[in-house]
């Protein structure tokens, strides 16, 4: 398969719009520092929104949001349908998170990122009218061999095998909530270790596809929006994302139904995603798992971001310097501390 593949894209590269994008998600982690650790999650997730979206007009393309901050009623910039982009370039649609782990961020807690994903126009399911979404997600070793259907002791066992390694070096994320009690209690009885996270399961379904990490796994019921910003990255990274929707109450199937949506239908990644032209980029805002946090070292402010890309397969790390001085007088910088 590669060799032709890999020619075509030699002879003939294309356009890495991630590349594009990381300065969206860099200007939005950036501007969230002052807030980081100061307990006010909506202060720091508008200064995302307003930095992510002010450098999303730079970018080439033009973008409708499909997974935004809510409807436009409730939200005044990067709303759902909203247009992004200069308005040149390809028709794409985005899902945008200025802050994945808002929370987090207020708390001053690790694993706070600011993410993008986009797809070639009308190919992300909406799933904004369906609030959560049960997942399960594993790197390329666990396509054909594990299925959400399935308990998962025998997911995990099948994984194991498959990964050659015993179920007692197997690692699952799971986001720490009493929803899932039983769950924990399951992979644990299996013989699997447990990763709690306080939130942000798109990094931990990342973490869980890429090669050389400490999580094999990540299940569990999160944000369904989440599970379709983590397909454009399975895309790139190879792997699975399975999802079903999980309706909280009789109003909000009610209004999965008549948006289209389905319950009690595994959603496969080609489901949440149908294109394979994906592109994904975090930028981290505190230190995490995926990517470091934003950083002061002198006149520098210092990013680190992933970036994906779903034709090619390139993940690239992205360490970006930033002169603080062109920052300074935009934003009160003095929660940057030099390491
Ligand atoms: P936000 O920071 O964007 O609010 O999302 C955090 C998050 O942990 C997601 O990563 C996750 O999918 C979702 O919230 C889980 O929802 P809940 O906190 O209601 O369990």
């Amino acid at each position: 398969m590669a060799s032709e593949e890999t020619g075509t894209l030699f002879l003939n590269p294309d356009r890495n719009l991630a590349m594009e994008l990381v300065r969206a998600t860099e200007a939005a982690a950036i501007r969230a520092v002052p807030f980081i650790g100061r307990g006010d999650k909506n202060a720091a997730d508008k200064a995302a929104v307003d930095a992510m979206r002010k450098f999303l007009g730079t970018v080439n393309f033009d973008g409708v949001v499909v997974i935004g901050e809510g409807e436009k009623d409730e939200a005044p910039m990067l709303y759902n349908g909203e247009h992004v982009g200069n308005g040149r370039g390809p028709s794409c649609d985005i899902a945008v998170d200025p802050i994945d782990g808002t929370s987090l961020t207020a708390a001053g807690r690790q694993n706070a990122i600011s993410m993008i994903a986009v797809s070639d126009r009308g190919s992300m399911l909406d799933a904004s009218s369906v609030f959560y979404m049960d997942k399960i997600v594993v790197g390329p070793e666990g396509v054909g061999v594990v299925d959400i259907r399935k308990p998962i002791g025998e997911n995990l066992r099948a994984l194991a095998k498959a990964k050659g390694k015993p179920i007692e070096e197997v690692v699952v994320a799971v986001l720490d909530r009493p929803r899932h009690a039983q769950l924990i209690d399951d992979i644990r009885a299996a013989g699997a270790g447990t990763r709690l996270m306080l939130d942000g399961d798109v990094a931990g379904g990342i973490n869980a596809a890429r090669y050389g990490t400490r999580i094999d796994m990540c299940v569990g019921i999160g944000g369904s929006p989440e599970g379709v910003a983590t397909a454009c990255a399975i895309k790139a990274l190879g792997g699975l994302i399975q999802g079903r929707l999980v309706a909280s109450t009789d109003d909000e199937r009610q209004r999965g139904l008549d948006a289209g949506l389905k319950f009690d239908h595994v959603y496969e990644a080609n489901d949440l995603v149908t294109s394979d032209n994906t592109y994904f980029v975090a930028t981290g805002v505190t230190d995490g798992g995926l990517v470091g946090g934003v950083r002061r070292k002198g006149p520098i402010i210092r990013t680190e971001s992933i970036v994906l890309r779903g034709r090619s397969g390139t993940i690239r790390r992205v360490i970006a310097d930033h002169l603080a001085a062109k920052w300074l007088g935009e934003i009160d910088l003095t929660e940057l501390s030099a390491p």
